[in-house]
């Protein structure tokens, strides 16, 4: 049983708007809610907006394609699906839907630690690639036990998600008195002990508890070592991080501070890629996600060095909106964004797409 699609959603916007003229409330403020005062979520998109294109006109495109060669594995489109918790509480079934909807397009996905189904049963229900996105968990045998998982499901990539260590302060979703909803949580998880404080007399129950098991460089190098899948690590920004990272063996990296959700006033993870993939100098594979929303959003990150975006939100809206369908009419919008994007520039794949794609900042003021 689906929901209608009305006739004028033909734009990632206009899934948001629908989404917001739906959903309850509550379910709203966590999905779009940032952290703190969303200054990184509004740059994000803002940043995005600020970069112009500078097109090359009549370039024969008589052999165009969007294709793709990530680790290994050949896509039609850069476009993959970001981690995000949850996909039940906006669809009855969460999960298998988007990853039904991501088969449907032939798109990667990555499914979040905190998905609200089980990641066996999302991995038999799909036939797209999937990703599998790992938080670390406090005890490490239970962090093991969920890369073990997710190899013998069939993943293809884990991802560390390396930006989120505590979440972060989610006023947004603390004021509207967001909680699960009965039936609805991170089932991936339930048989693995909680996270407790170890020692809340003594100071902080931050410092004292949960950051003590806060993962590392050398973890990222243990699970590196103990899987023959590749690792990426996503939330990376600072151009620092990016030799430590590959010298623990990752073999990609996502820059992304996490849709602006956990620490507010870092700046847009579009702002932050040239940096990183200079640093990195094509050693390895680099992505971005936060505020990714039409295909020339895409032909920006590409000529800023990404090999491949990633879309969160805009996965929910259009779950919410339209279910299955809504998922995969909204992944079908921006590929064909993409394209038109790409012949307006004159760019026939995406190895044409360089820094001379862009205009350069005009001399004003
Ligand atoms: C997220 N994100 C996220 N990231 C992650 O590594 N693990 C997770 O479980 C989640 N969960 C999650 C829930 C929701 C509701 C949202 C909106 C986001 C962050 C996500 O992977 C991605 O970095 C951002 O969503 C990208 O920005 P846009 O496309 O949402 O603007
Ligand atoms: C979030 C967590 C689940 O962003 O990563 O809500």
């Amino acid at each position: 049983m689906d929901r209608q699609i009305p006739p004028d959603t033909v734009s990632l916007q206009d899934y948001e708007r629908r989404f917001h003229e739906r959903v309850d409330p509550a379910i709203r403020a966590y999905i779009a809610g940032a952290a703190a005062d969303g200054i990184t979520q509004q740059e994000n998109r803002a940043a995005f907006d600020r970069i112009r294109l500078m097109p090359r006109a009549l370039v024969d495109m008589s052999a165009a394609s969007a294709r793709c060669t990530l680790l290994g594995e050949t896509l039609d489109y850069p476009i993959l699906l970001a981690p995000t918790a949850y996909h039940r509480l906006v669809h009855p079934d969460g999960e298998l839907a988007t990853a039904q909807a991501a088969a449907l397009t032939r798109t990667c996905m990555t499914v979040s630690t905190q998905a609200s189904v089980m990641l066996e049963d999302i991995a038999r229900a799909s036939v797209a690639p999937l990703w599998f996105q790992l938080y670390c968990q406090p005890r490490q045998q239970d962090t093991f036990d969920l890369l073990q998982r997710a190899e013998q499901a069939g993943y293809k990539a884990i991802v560390v998600t390396i930006d989120a260590v505590v979440s972060g302060v989610r006023n947004i979703e603390q004021r509207a008195g967001f909680c699960l909803p009965a039936g609805v949580g991170a089932v991936n998880l339930a048989a693995y002990p909680p996270n407790r404080p170890m020692s809340a007399t003594h100071g902080s129950p931050l410092f004292r508890g949960m950051l003590q098991h806060a993962p590392t460089w050398a973890d990222i190098e243990m699970l590196c070592r103990r899987t023959s899948l590749p690792v990426l690590v996503k939330g990376l920004l600072n151009p620092r991080d990016v030799d430590p990272a590959l010298r623990a063996g990752v073999a990609g990296i996502i820059v992304s501070n996490h849709g602006g959700r956990t620490l507010d006033t870092v700046p847009a993870a579009i702002d932050c890629l040239p940096a990183v993939a200079a640093q990195v100098a094509g050693r390895v594979p680099v992505l971005v996600d936060g505020a990714v929303r039409r295909g020339t959003d895409i032909v920006k990150a590409i000529a800023l060095g990404a090999t491949a975006v990633l879309v969160g939100q805009p996965v929910l809206h259009a779950l919410a909106v339209g279910g299955m369908p809504g998922v995969a009419h909204m992944l079908t919008l921006l590929q064909t964004e993409l394209e038109i994007a790409m012949a307006l520039t004159g760019c026939p794949t995406l190895r044409d797409i360089d820094a001379s794609v862009l205009a350069p900042a005009p001399a004003h003021r």
